[in-house]
Parts: C-alpha cells; sequence; structure tokens
C-alpha cells in the first residue's frame, strides 16, 4: 500500500525538493544526517531531518557550514529570541544556588514568584496556576480540569487544529496524522470547523453570517449533547485565521449558557506572539489559558495553565501530577523570559514589525498572483497561495519551492496546510530583518511565481 505522509502540519521530509536542497549540502552535513538516520526512530515531520544546526541566537538559526538564517518558525519557544543571554544568566544563577529541583510536597522562590507574574500579565480573573513539562501535558490537564469541575467528560474542538500529542490532545486535535492507526481515541471528542473567513465553503463575504453558520454547528451538538465539559481552541488558528470578536463572544456566552468550559490554547500564540501578552486579550477571557513553548526560554521545556480561583476545586485528585510540576530551573527560565518581553517593550515590537510586514506582503500580493491572502495579528501571520484567485486552489507545490528558495536567502519559514508560509519570527526582530524577510520571499516568487 502506497503511504500517503501528510502536509497539513508541514513540509514533508521525503519529496524531491528536499532531496535537492540535500544534494546541495556540504559533505560533513550529509554525514552528520546520515548518522541522525542512523540512530534516531524515523518519522514524518522530524527524520530524516532537513539540516544540522550548530547554533541558535537571537532570531537566527546557524547551520553546521555556520550559514545563518532568520528563523520564522522556531517552533514557537523563541519570543525573546534564541540563547538570550538574560534567560541563560538567570539559568546559570539558579543552578549556582544549587535549586535545579524540588522534590514533590516542595515548593520554592523561583516557583512562586513566576506563578505570581502569569496570574499578573495573564486576563484579569485567572488566578490559578498549575505547571507541568511540556505543551502536550499542558493540555490534557486543562481537559481534565474541564472533566472534574463539570462532572461531564466530552468536548468540541476544531478540525485541522493541533493541541500536543498524547491521548486527549491528538483526540481534540484536528489533523488525523497524529491519531490515526492508533485505535480508538478518546471518546465524545466533537469537531467544528474553524471560521474562516476567505476559505468559508459558502462562498460569503459578511463576516456576522458566515460566525453565524459555523456557529451553528456548535449549538446543534450542544442540543443533543448536554454533556458537553468544554470547548477547546486556538483564539487564532495556527494558519493564522483571526476570528471576529463577534464569533468569540457568540462562544463565550454559549459556554456560559450550558456550563462549559473555554479552553484558549495560547502555545503558540501567547507571550507577545500576536501584540498583546495573549491573544485572548483582543476577544474573551477564557476559562483556561494553555500556555507553554516560550514559558521555557527557548532553554528548558515548560508548560502550564492559568485558571479562575472558582475552580481550585481539587484537593482531592491530582490532574497534574508531574515530576518536574514546579522545577525551580524551569520556572527562572521562564521569570527571565517574562521579564526581557517587558523591559524590552517587545509586545509593542511585535505589534509594528507586524504590521510593517503586511504593507510589505500587500505590496507582493498586488504584483504576484500566486499571493491569495494573508492574514494575521502581530508576528504571527500567514500567507496563502493559490493557483487561482478565484477558485483558491492551494499552490502546495509553489509552496514548498518558495520555502526552498527562502532558505537559499537566509529565512527559514514553514508550510502549513500544505499552501500556507507561516512566519512567526522572534519578537526580537527589527526592520532590517523585516527587509531580510521581504526580499528573500520576493526573490522567491520572482523565481517561481506568476507576476
Ligand atoms: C497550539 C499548540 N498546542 C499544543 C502543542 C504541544 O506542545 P508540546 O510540543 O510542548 O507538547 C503545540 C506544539 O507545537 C502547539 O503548537
Amino acid at each position: 500500500m502506497a503511504i500517503i505522509i501528510s502536509t497539513e502540519q508541514g513540509d514533508v521530509n521525503k519529496s524531491e525538493l528536499r532531496d535537492r536542497y540535500s544534494g546541495k549540502l556540504d559533505i560533513e552535513t550529509k554525514r552528520l544526517i546520515d548518522e541522525d538516520a542512523k540512530y534516531f526512530l524515523h518519522q514524518a515531520l522530524s527524520t530524516p531531518v532537513m539540516n544540522v544546526l550548530s547554533k541558535t541566537q537571537g532570531a537566527y538559526i546557524f547551520d553546521h557550514s555556520g550559514k545563518g538564517y532568520l528563523d520564522l518558525h522556531g517552533n514557537g519557544v523563541h519570543n525573546a529570541g534564541f540563547s538570550n543571554p538574560e534567560v541563560i544568566a538567570a539559568v546559570i544563577e539558579q543552578l549556582q544556588e544549587h535549586l535545579a529541583f524540588t522534590p514533590r510536597r516542595y515548593t520554592s522562590l523561583p516557583a512562586i514568584n513566576l506563578a505570581r507574574r502569569l496570574i499578573e500579565i495573564t486576563p484579569p480573573g485567572l488566578d490559578r496556576v498549575l505547571f507541568c513539562p511540556g505543551g502536550s501535558e499542558a493540555i490534557e490537564m486543562a481537559i481534565a480540569l474541564a472533566k472534574q469541575v463539570t462532572g461531564r467528560w466530552k468536548t468540541i474542538s476544531y478540525w485541522d487544529s493541533y493541541h500536543g500529542n498524547g491521548f486527549q490532545a491528538s483526540t481534540v486535535g484536528g489533523e488525523e496524522h497524529f491519531s490515526n492507526g492508533q485505535g480508538p481515541m478518546m471518546p465524545g471528542a466533537f469537531h467544528v470547523e474553524f471560521p474562516n473567513y476567505y476559505r468559508n465553503p459558502w462562498g460569503l463575504t459578511d463576516e456576522e453570517k458566515i460566525d453565524e453558520l459555523y456557529i451553528r454547528q456548535i449549538e446543534i451538538i450542544l442540543q443533543r449533547h448536554p454533556d458537553i465539559a468544554a470547548i477547546i481552541a486556538e483564539p487564532i488558528s495556527a494558519t493564522p485565521v483571526v476570528p471576529s470578536l463577534n464569533y468569540w463572544q457568540k462562544i463565550r456566552t454559549l459556554c456560559d449558557r450550558y456550563g462549559i468550559l473555554l479552553i484558549y490554547d495560547e502555545i503558540i500564540e501567547g507571550f507577545g506572539r500576536t501584540g498583546k501578552w495573549f491573544a485572548s486579550e483582543y476577544f474573551v477571557t477564557p476559562d483556561v489559558l494553555v500556555l507553554g513553548k516560550t514559558l521555557g526560554g527557548g532553554l528548558v521545556p515548560f508548560a502550564g495553565i492559568v485558571t479562575k480561583d472558582k475552580y481550585n476545586v481539587l484537593q482531592h485528585r491530582s490532574i497534574g501530577h508531574f515530576t518536574h510540576e514546579k522545577n525551580p530551573l524551569c520556572s527562572a527560565a521562564g521569570l527571565a523570559t517574562i521579564n526581557y518581553i517587558e523591559k524590552n517593550k517587545l509586545l509593542d515590537n511585535s505589534a509594528k514589525m507586524g504590521e510593517y510586514l503586511v504593507e510589505e506582503l500587500t505590496q507582493l500580493k498586488d504584483r504576484f498572483s500566486l499571493i491569495g491572502n494573508i492574514a494575521g495579528k502581530g508576528l504571527h501571520l500567514g500567507v496563502d497561495l493559490v493557483r487561482d484567485k478565484k477558485t483558491k486552489e492551494r499552490a502546495t507545490n509553489e509552496a514548498e519551492q518558495i520555502m526552498y528558495e527562502c532558505l537559499e536567502h537566509g529565512v527559514a519559514l514553514k508550510v502549513i496546510e500544505g499552501n500556507i508560509l507561516t512566519m512567526r519570527p522572534s519578537l526580537i526582530i527589527d526592520k532590517e530583518d523585516c527587509d531580510k524577510i521581504i526580499h528573500a520571499l520576493t526573490k522567491a516568487f520572482e523565481k517561481v511565481g506568476r507576476e
């Protein structure tokens, strides 16, 4: 049987273009890639790898040959920049204090300080914190909390979303890639379509009407299933699609009416990515905010949830029984990252650089018919490539070509859903970095695109 590798999450690691790219790498890099492929268990989207890195610094990654790339992906850990010196200093200081770990039933100053700081910067009304090692586990905790406090067990989440690996996280995620072949997943997990104004199936342009039709999918489930515990979503999708305020207000109202917890996964969007501390601030306050990635400062893995005081009712249960639950080293990294973002006004920078990029991208859109749509907020941007502006047929081959062309020009980006170029650089980038992105894209479009 032919194996089909999904392109929903990104470019695949077996393609003609990948082979062509790999063919140009130097001999030592090729040797290391082969050695990596010899030891690691192969899986789509990672092994075999694309290249070997020797350094990650600021907004850049450097390959084994020393070539630097402005990284527009960074797996979302790099909001304050890779290898941030202030975060490194905080972690070293923590290590030198001989307090890198606290066994269960103990706490430490860094853990308390980080929890307090998160409560200060998250939307008002979110007053209770629980940490864990990674984002997938944080999603598991959020769903477990919703089940425990509501006494219900079903969920509604969105097609095409990604919420991590693991039983509950990959069930509520909307990509078959992460759950097919594993037998029965979590029961009672319903999926609906995320609102999409550019690609709505009805060909409508009136946002309110479009919202109404998408929300109807949720209402139908709610009328038939009184035991929904949670609605789980990224407030802005990873693609990104930015829903209207009206959409999230209506969902908030439905959650309140039916006693459902609204869980916002801001593992990507948190910590200034969209120009505010949290994307929730553009919309509504969730019952549970899920955080990760940048929370570990790009140095250590760390994640967690922030929720309402009224859900602090689990004295008889443990939904986040993790070895590194209150890890002081990870907390020190998180605290230093938040302080760095605040001190260097990276929220403002994210908003400003994002606006500048959108202006420049709009000029490219006028020039190249391959660009169908530009979407996003702050430095969470996506460019939807189409073969035809009317039919909006996804330009998948072209997107992959553009990605490899950009690498030639020192810009690393990721393709999602086969045809959307996603751009999520570090929030420390300046205008010169933005110009580098636009220059690389221009060169790539001149080669691949149609003017
Ligand atoms: C939106 C979202 N949720 C959850 C996760 C899972 O986080 P982790 O990889 O830390 O388990 C990711 C990771 O990419 C993500 O992007």
